[in-house]
This record gives structure tokens, C-alpha cells and sequence, in this order.
């Protein structure tokens, strides 16, 4: 079962805009992240949600989308995230915070896989404008965007081949291929 969600869970950037994903939604996901690990249990992660059409344009505008695929802007209108949720870091709990965001976002993400949702783990973000565009305090530290939606489009794992290029691509079908590297790779001891 774990395995078919993490299979599932893959990085998706076009989404079928018109399906909305309501606040109780995000606020269930956001749930997930609070019950997952924190290190030293200081959870100095806060949120901010959006699942209104205006508020979501202001976030896009501040993202940056599949750096390998060179000819692609990001998605176009009508293929947009319908959702997104802001992790932010409180430097009053905490100053610097090193691993709460990857694992906030793994479960945030395997949550909104097992309700037929899908997204990507934004971390290219031009923070300094989404803290204006938003009013973010300077309090809080902007750590990741996790942009949601239903998925449209087909994403395939394949194998790292012999030259170890790990660059992900999208084919003439607009499949997204994303190269793994082998168990035996990793495993080094
Ligand atoms: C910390 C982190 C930051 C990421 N930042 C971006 C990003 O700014 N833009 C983007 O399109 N994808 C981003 N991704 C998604 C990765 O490109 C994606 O995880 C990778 O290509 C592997 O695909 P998969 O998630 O389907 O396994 C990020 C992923 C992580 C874990």
C-alpha cells in the first residue's frame, strides 16, 4: 500500500484547473503535517492556505517551474494549481530549521494522493516578492510552496541509464519521464 502511494505520489505541474480543492481539504492536509515528526518536537512550521482563484494567482506569479524542461514557462491558464499551501518557518521557535519542511511536505503530498489530488514541492520561489504580495511577517521564514491539484498529465518512472543523467523530460506525448537511480546504487554499505 505504502509503496503504491510513494509510486503515485509523483511531482505533477499541470493540473486541471477547473477542479477546486476546498479549505477543509487543505486544513485536513495541513493535519497530516502536524503529526508527522519535528525535530526536537519544537514544530515550528505555520501555514498559509489558498484555494481562492485571486489569492492563487498572486502565489504563481513568485514560482519557478521544471528547470530542466528549458522550452516550458510553467503551466499555462486552465492547467494551474487549484490549491497551494505555504510552509513557513517560525524563527520565534525556531531560527533555522533544516528537515521539518521535507517531511511536512511528504505528508501533505501523500495525503492529497490518496484523495486523487497531486502536486509538486516548490522550493524556487522569489521570496522576497511573495512575502509582499502576501504581507508574510518578517517574522516567519518562507520555506516551500506545495502547489495542489487534480493532475493532468501522465508522469513515468524510468532507470538512471549508464551516463547518470538524472534530468527529468517530457516527451513528444507530453509524458513526463522522471530517471530513478538503481537500489543497488544507493545502497552503499
Ligand atoms: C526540496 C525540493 C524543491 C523542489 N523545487 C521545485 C521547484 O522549484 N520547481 C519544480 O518544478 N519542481 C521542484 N521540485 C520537484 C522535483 O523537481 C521533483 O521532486 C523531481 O523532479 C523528481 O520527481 P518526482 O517528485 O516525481 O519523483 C522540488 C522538489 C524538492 C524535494
Amino acid at each position: 500500500m505504502i509503496r503504491d502511494l510513494v509510486l503515485k505520489n509523483r511531482s505533477y505541474r499541470r493540473f486541471c484547473q477547473e477542479v477546486s480543492i476546498d479549505i477543509v481539504t487543505l486544513k485536513e492536509l495541513v493535519d497530516l503535517a502536524r503529526l508527522s515528526a519535528s525535530g526536537g518536537n519544537r514544530q515550528p512550521l505555520k501555514y498559509i492556505l489558498s484555494c481562492d482563484p485571486q489569492k492563487n494567482a498572486l502565489i504563481f506569479e513568485h514560482l519557478a517551474w521544471a528547470s530542466y524542461l528549458k522550452e516550458w514557462p510553467g503551466p499555462s491558464e486552465g492547467e494551474r494549481p487549484s490549491a497551494y499551501i505555504i510552509v513557513l518557518g517560525d524563527t520565534e521557535i525556531r531560527r533555522s530549521i533544516v528537515c521539518d519542511q521535507g517531511i511536512a511536505a511528504q505528508s501533505i503530498l501523500l495525503g492529497a494522493t490518496e484523495k486523487g489530488l497531486g502536486g509538486c514541492i516548490i522550493g524556487s520561489i522569489r521570496k522576497d516578492r511573495l512575502r509582499k504580495a502576501l504581507a508574510i511577517s518578517p517574522r516567519y521564514e518562507i520555506l516551500l510552496v506545495l502547489a495542489l491539484g487534480k493532475p493532468k498529465e501522465k508522469v513515468v518512472i524510468e532507470s538512471v541509464g549508464t551516463g547518470g543523467n538524472i534530468r527529468y523530460w517530457r516527451d513528444s506525448e507530453g509524458v513526463h519521464h522522471v530517471p530513478k537511480r538503481h537500489l543497488d546504487d544507493i545502497i552503499i554499505g
